[in-house]
């Protein structure tokens, strides 16, 4: 039986998030620059929403650029962000015939004015889509965003809006960037490296991983479709018991 057809489509993930990596170790094999190996993930981000979406998957959150990103090698940093307003201009039809809706988390305003104007116009032209919301992650870092909710609470306590013994779990994950969404049920890395590097860390507090040796301009939807199969097959217990998760069903 194909991967696909084993995939439990009643099982499917509303937020799925992904940390893509390997594009500089995939040119380097092929003796290229690593630009060249970002320019084929492209490739990997096209298939992976398209099939994402087509799954029914309602969310999908891409780690493109980190804080720490920003320490890379200035030409690289530079011809990221090209590729990126590229992109972005680019693959508008296949946002648009998917009824893809394109949202962005981290500090935008750190990016290229080329790069956060093109960004924002893919958004608002995309607002009226429903099908998945794709997240792109951008001058993002987890620590970062805790560190902004944690100011937020702050001014609200010294407001007199809310008390500071009033302060609970949803009170910070309301102030998060990534308010809106469920928590990913599913986070998968590629290239073989087993860290979260400062990836939505509040989220991923119950999330399933999945890593794979795969670097990220090889991972196509067939990947996609193993990482769900290897999904589905997990009991997602939430600190419960396998006998309890069977009496919750009764
Ligand atoms: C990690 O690989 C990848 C990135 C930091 C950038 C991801 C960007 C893309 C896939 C292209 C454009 C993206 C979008 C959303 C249009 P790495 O460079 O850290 O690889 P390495 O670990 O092998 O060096």
């Amino acid at each position: 039986m194909s991967l696909k057809a084993q995939i439990d489509l009643t099982k499917i993930p509303k937020h799925i998030a992904i940390i893509m990596d390997g594009n500089g170790r995939w040119a380097k094999g092929k003796g290229k620059f690593r630009i060249f190996g970002h320019q084929n993930g492209v490739n990997s981000v096209r298939e992976v929403c398209e099939s994402a979406a087509e799954l029914g998957v309602k969310c999908l959150t891409l780690y493109a650029f980190s804080t720490e990103n920003w320490s890379r090698p200035a030409k690289e940093v530079k011809a990221l962000m090209q590729l990126l307003v590229k992109t972005i201009n680019h693959e508008m039809p296949t946002l648009q015939k998917n009824k893809i809706r394109l949202y962005t988390v981290g500090q935008l305003e750190r990016l290229p004015t080329d790069c956060s104007s093109a960004l924002l116009e893919a958004c608002e032209a995309t607002k009226q889509n429903d099908q998945m919301d794709l997240v792109l992650a951008l001058s993002y870092s987890s620590k970062w965003d805790i560190v902004n909710a944690v100011k937020k609470i702050c001014e609200r306590v010294t407001l007199g809006e809310i008390k500071p013994f009033e302060v609970d779990e949803m009170t910070i994950n309301n102030q998060l960037s990534t308010a809106q969404w469920p928590h990913p049920e599913l986070l998968i890395r590629t290239s073989g490296e087993h860290r979260v590097s400062n990836f939505l860390l509040w989220e991923i507090a119950y999330s399933e991983f999945f890593f794979t040796e795969t670097l990220w301009p090889d991972f196509t939807r067939e990947h996609l479709y193993e990482a769900l199969v290897d999904y589905q097959k997990r009991e997602r217990r939430f600190g419960k018991t396998s006998d309890q998760l069977v009496e919750d069903k009764v």
